[in-house]
């Protein structure tokens, strides 16, 4: 079996550029988890038919549809906006990524690890993790259901899926009206291609 993870993730409250001129979080939480993704593209493949791809998502991409605005350039910065359209990102180049490798064999998988008491939240979410502090799940809760998703049949998953609890769960809240928003998915994948340069 051949498994990549993308866990890296942040959430920076300020507009900070990292040296190539990136927003830090669209940085570390969308062109770090694509272009890892495609790079290992050509090892999973070697590897079928068990070959998997899950990235850590997070539950609060259901506040935001999905948008072209990937670095956050229009309107007053919002670090935890930005963090939640990353993470919408996120699921959407997942479906992508099963779309367009379905008949490769490789899984793709976007999965929420729940609300957990890491050094992450402790530093950009302080007073959320002082108010639920001992309420929160620990690291080894959180990563559940990336190690269910790593060890199951792979005929019980559906690539393309997102899951929480090891079970597969809805991409869109009712009335959220963020359904419609994946169609921008494919021009957002050719910005990704491009600035990553990645692409032959
Ligand atoms: N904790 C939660 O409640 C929660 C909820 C939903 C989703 N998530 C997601 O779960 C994942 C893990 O988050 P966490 O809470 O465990 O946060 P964390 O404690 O801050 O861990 C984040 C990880 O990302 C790595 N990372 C951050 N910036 C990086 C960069 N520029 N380059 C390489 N690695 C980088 C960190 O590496 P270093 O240690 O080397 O800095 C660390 O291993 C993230 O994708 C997060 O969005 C977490």
């Amino acid at each position: 079996m051949s498994l990549s993870v993308n866990n890296a993730g942040l959430l920076e409250h300020n507009r900070v550029t990292t040296s190539e001129g990136f927003e830090l979080n669209f940085a570390v939480n969308v062109l770090g988890t694509y272009a890892m993704t495609e790079l290992m593209l050509p090892l999973l493949e070697k590897a079928t038919p068990d070959a998997r791809v899950i990235t850590v998502s997070s539950g609060g991409m259901y506040t935001t549809p999905l948008t072209k605005d990937l670095q956050f350039s229009d309107g007053n910065f919002n670090g935890v906006e930005q963090y939640g359209r990353n993470k919408r990102v996120q699921v959407a180049l997942t479906e992508k990524w099963a779309d367009i490798n379905k008949n490769k064999g490789i899984g793709f998988y976007s999965m929420h690890p729940g609300w957990a008491e890491t050094p992450g939240v402790a530093k950009s979410l302080p007073s959320f993790s002082k108010a639920l502090s001992g309420k929160l799940r620990t690291n080894e809760q959180g990563a559940d259901t990336v190690i269910w998703l790593a060890l199951q049949p792979k005929e019980k998953l559906v690539s393309g899926a997102f899951y929480f609890d090891r079970a597969e769960a809805p991409k869109h809240l009712l009335f959220a009206a963020t359904s419609r928003s994946h169609t921008e998915i494919d021009s957002i994948y050719d910005t990704l291609s491009s600035l990553s340069r990645t692409s032959a």
